[in-house]
């Protein structure tokens, strides 16, 4: 491609985007001087456009910045608001327990209607609450290696599981190697955890055959590199070799759960022996599920002293609170429903063929991936099949040309990547404005009379 060109768009964009948000420049520059780098996370400098967005308000599929320009809002918090902004079941359950109490440390009858659900779901019987997916993936690593007396842990290059540190490691010439930008480990990672491609089943036996690995931790399609998809016959190896060398199998459903109402794991009959979840499981509102089958319960319960049981590295205060519990149910009674996913799959299908035929259109060597609700375009030809493949794949300039150009257009995309995710208030009119807007930037980019 014609890089000059390129960086000149993204120049006619980069300007266009400071012209329009006079309000959202304004609180940055402000922030400044309580905030590192202006911004409450510090990720959120990397947002396309020479500052983030401020937010005034967001409804359903849509937001409105404090310039008060409008969004069809394709990230969705990254997943936390799969569920649209405020679903209103979501919201009514919020109101009506926060007029009774947010947090006892005691729990509430909604969590019995929410285990028998998540079993109905997932299959799995036994489940523990946290705030956020990281830690439930931390505690169930602990919970892992606790039980097996194994120290190490399994995860796939280029995965993503929140911040935990054993999971920042990455391959370098087949090394297991501190993962760029890692701030600060307590230990190198390379010292806790093996890490192969994903769709390696060579890879994966030769790594499990020392016996000495607790767990396998992985998403059933890698989502935080872009979406891989695993290959005919990777799920049942990894489940048979996991099996036969005593090793955990942990399933992160934390964004899989765009797949099905009972995530990827239901839809694909996987039988992990962990399965963790977050993000938009309670409508947005900070809560997390970590579950087990009866006979990792059983291990458990056989090695947990329940004299230490508050200090044991496992917990949070907060953990548990009455107003994500009820949240919670909410979300799973009446938003996260088949119907959602009925109405949302095949707008990721339309989204899908929309970007296709602009690509076709343009004869551009990119392509486009699907899961369930959730998809996106890729700057190569071919599919990659693991972790590595979609790193040296990427092209950052064009990735922030897109976005900044979407932005700009009205649309946001998840950031990092070109994804789109599809909440239950998304209209086909959105999913066709998404490909006139791409069509749009494509066009800038590539067509012979712009
Ligand atoms: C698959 C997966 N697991 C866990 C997490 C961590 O979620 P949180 O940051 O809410 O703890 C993420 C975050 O992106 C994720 O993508």
């Amino acid at each position: 491609m014609d890089r000059s060109r390129l960086q000149a768009c993204l120049e006619q964009e980069q300007q266009r985007f400071v012209t329009r948000h006079p309000r959202s420049q304004q609180l940055y520059q402000e922030a400044q001087s309580h905030w590192l780098s202006g911004v409450p996370m510090h990720w959120m400098v990397k947002w396309a456009g020479a500052f983030p967005l401020f937010v005034d308000h967001a409804s359903g599929a849509y937001f409105t910045d404090v310039d008060g320009l409008d969004y069809l809002d394709l990230c969705l918090g990254d997943t936390g608001a799969m569920t649209g902004h405020a679903p209103q079941a979501t919201v009514n359950a919020i109101a009506q327990q926060i007029a009774h109490g947010i947090t006892y440390m005691l729990p509430t009858e909604d969590v019995l209607w929410i285990g028998r659900e998540l079993e109905r779901r997932f299959g799995l019987p036994y489940w523990q609450l946290a705030l956020t997916a990281t830690d439930a993936n931390r505690f169930a690593i602990r919970l892992a290696r606790q039980i097996t007396g194994r120290k190490y842990i399994l995860v796939f290059n280029w995965c993503y599981h929140g911040t935990v540190d054993e999971t920042f490691v990455t391959l370098d010439n087949g090394i297991a190697t501190s993962r760029r930008g890692n701030i600060g480990p307590a230990v190198d990672p390379s010292i806790t955890t093996r890490v192969i491609e994903f769709n390696d089943i060579p890879a994966l036996e030769a790594a499990l055959a020392s016996g000495d690995v607790a767990c396998v931790l992985a998403e059933p399609v890698m989502t935080n590199i872009g979406i891989v998809h695993p290959q005919a016959g990777f799920h049942d190896a990894l489940r048979e070799i996991t099996r036969r060398t005593g090793t955990l199998l942990i399933i992160d459903e934390t964004h899989t759960i765009c797949t099905s109402p009972g995530g990827y794991t239901a839809a694909f009959n996987l039988e992990p022996d962990i399965l963790t979840l977050g993000k938009p499981i309670a409508g947005g509102v900070p809560a997390a599920v970590y579950g087990f089958s009866a006979e990792v319960a059983e291990r458990i319960r056989a090695n947990l002293g329940i004299d230490r049981a508050d200090t044991g590295g496992i917990g949070g205060t907060l953990a548990g609170n009455a107003l994500s519990v009820a949240a919670m149910k909410a979300t799973l009674e009446h938003v996260l429903t088949q119907a959602t996913y009925d109405h949302t799959i095949p707008l990721a299908e339309r989204w899908a063929a929309g970007v296709q035929s602009i690509i076709d259109e343009y004869h551009l060597p990119w392509h486009v991936t699907q899961l369930g609700c959730r998809a996106e375009y890729w700057f190569c030809e071919q599919a990659p099949q693991n972790g590595g493949e979609a790193v040296a794949s990427m092209d950052d300039e064009l990735d922030h040309y897109m976005h900044l150009a979407a932005l700009n257009r009205g649309i946001l995309l998840t950031p990092f990547h070109n994804m789109a995710l599809i909440a239950p208030q998304t209209t086909s009119a959105d999913i066709d404005f998404h490909t006139e807007v791409f069509s749009e930037c494509v066009s800038q980019l590539f067509s012979e009379s712009a």
